[in-house]
């Protein structure tokens, strides 16, 4: 599968995207801020999927990564952290962070599947029209070790922060 960066045309399907994937939309206009100053990678022409990621000297953090309803479970999401991490580790940077709802099933498996370690959890995180539901930390060590000395249990991590 061919991962590109993405640029200002491409905002309006970014944009098209994101507010089928989550209940508060970002816009073209924000699209096009992110791609601006952000590591910005998407799939397919037309655009199928996309991923946000904000990186400092040392590290990064995903910021979005959504997939069109309509092209789901077919590897591109996977593509795409796997492009970002692979350019990353390149870059001698040292972790990749996110936090997703921990009732996103999906992400998680998605995460889980490509090595981040869950190493936090805060609780009450993202509102929801029912309620609140905690957001779950995850991190992926680029030196491509696996045991990032993760917290022995997420409460733990809770209660260290
Ligand atoms: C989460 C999301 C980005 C996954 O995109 P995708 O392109 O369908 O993911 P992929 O096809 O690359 O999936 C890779 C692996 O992730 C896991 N996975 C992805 N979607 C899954 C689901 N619905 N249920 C269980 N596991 C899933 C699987 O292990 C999958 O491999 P498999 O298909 O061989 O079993 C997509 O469902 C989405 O856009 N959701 C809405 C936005 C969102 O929640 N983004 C993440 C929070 S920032």
């Amino acid at each position: 599968m061919i991962v590109r960066a993405l640029n200002a045309r491409d905002a309006d399907a970014m944009a098209r995207i994101h507010a089928t994937s989550f209940d508060k939309g970002w816009s073209p206009l924000d699209m096009a801020v992110h791609v601006s100053r952000d590591l910005c990678l998407g799939t397919g022409d037309p655009l199928s999927g996309f991923a946000i990621l904000r990186r400092s000297d040392i590290d990064a953090e995903i910021l979005t990564v959504a997939t069109d309803p309509a092209c789901r479970r077919r590897g591109h999401a996977g593509a795409l952290l796997e492009a970002a991490r692979e350019q990353l580790k390149r870059d001698s940077l040292r972790h990749i962070f996110l936090e997703v709802a921990e009732d996103n099933e999906a992400a998680r498996a998605l995460y889980e599947r490509l090595g981040y370690q869950p190493i936090g959890r805060r609780p009450a995180y993202y509102a929801r029209p029912d309620g609140r539901v905690a957001a779950v930390t995850y991190a992926l060590d680029l030196s491509g070790n696996r045991s990032t000395h993760p917290p022995a249990s997420l409460d733990e991590a809770t209660t260290a922060r």
